[in-house]
């Protein structure tokens, strides 16, 4: 039987892959978080791996917290970077096949056009920084893809939508950025999409290919755009007035333009990837079916 590990089991996308698994009788799944095991802890991670084998790693344990990364960078790069490297370490003998997920917060987020996949990165925060660290550590292992994505939500955990939802009910209006543009992303869709990859390269169809790959929902719009489409597909009472970023500072500095180019993951994998507009809407009814 294949076997395959979740770290980050109990975050967005380790919740609704979660849900997949219990359609997928045909592979053996282990979910683990931090409780169970603290991946940036060497000696605890190689013991795990001594008496724990697995086919394939898909590793969603992150520090996410990317304002607070800004004075907390120690344990964002022991999380983001130390740990992708402590799992390497455990899973080599066994050549397991590594999909770790990282972040467009690797770019510098000044760009007009889709990034593609060798576009050079140059991040703007510590987040991006240790994310991109974490890249460079997965790299090292010729069994490793990493998947970048962006704007991630879910009806799991604390994102955009759930926060628009929640002020949406409790405030007469909104003051939502609109010249920050990117990709909403429902992880519920790179969770299919990271299965599919899989399942390809188990029956053989479409082997596992190293290397990076972006995977998003389909479009782009704003923050703003975003949350007028919460609005009208929930009939969300508050107006909502578009502001500039620097209206609204925050510590860590934000892409203005954050738009990955998927062209390698769907040519590569021969994916469907629906649209944002279409991921908000199977993340709501998930909400509210
Ligand atoms: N969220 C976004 O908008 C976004 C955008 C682009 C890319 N990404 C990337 O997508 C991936 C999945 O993100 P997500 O939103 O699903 O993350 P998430 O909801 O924050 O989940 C991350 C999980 O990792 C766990 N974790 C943290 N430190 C750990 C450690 N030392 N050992 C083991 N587990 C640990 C967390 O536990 P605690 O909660 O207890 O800390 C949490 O359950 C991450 O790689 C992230 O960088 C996210």
């Amino acid at each position: 039987m294949i076997k395959l590990l979740v770290t980050g089991a109990k975050g967005q996308l380790g919740s609704d892959l979660k849900d997949l698994a219990n359609n997928i009788p045909d592979i053996k799944f282990t979910f683990i978080d931090l409780d169970e095991l603290d991946i940036a802890n060497s000696d605890k991670t190689n013991n795990y791996f001594t008496s724990n084998t697995f086919n394939y790693l898909i590793n969603c344990a992150a520090y996410t917290a990317v304002d607070q990364a800004e004075t907390d960078e120690e344990n964002a790069f022991k999380v983001n970077a130390l740990a992708v490297k402590n799992l390497i370490t455990g899973i080599q003998a066994s050549q397991t096949k590594l999909i770790h997920i990282s972040t467009d917060y690797v770019f510098r987020g000044d760009h007009n056009s889709p990034y593609p996949e060798d576009f050079p990165t140059d991040p703007q925060s510590n987040y991006g920084k240790s994310k991109l660290a974490g890249e460079e550590e997965a790299l090292r292992y010729s069994n490793s893809m990493i998947i970048r994505t962006s704007w991630l939500y879910s009806s799991y955990g604390h994102n955009f939508v759930k926060s628009i939802l929640k002020k949406g009910q409790e405030n007469e209006e909104l003051k939502v950025v609109s010249d920050q543009l990117g990709s909403p992303t429902y992880s519920g869709h790179l969770a299919k999409a990271i299965m599919q990859i899989i399942k390809s390269d188990m029956k053989k169809d479409i082997s596992f290919t190293p290397g990076i790959f972006h995977f998003t929902n389909m479009g782009v719009c704003s923050w703003y755009d975003f949350a007028l489409k919460i609005k009208e597909y929930t009939n969300l009472p508050c107006r909502i007035q578009a502001v500039p970023t620097k209206h609204y500072p925050l510590p860590a500095k934000r892409p203005a333009y954050s738009v990955l180019s998927k062209e390698k993951i769907i040519s590569t994998y021969k994916l469907n990837i629906p649209g944002w507009e279409e991921g908000l809407r199977d993340c709501l009814k998930r909400l509210n079916p």
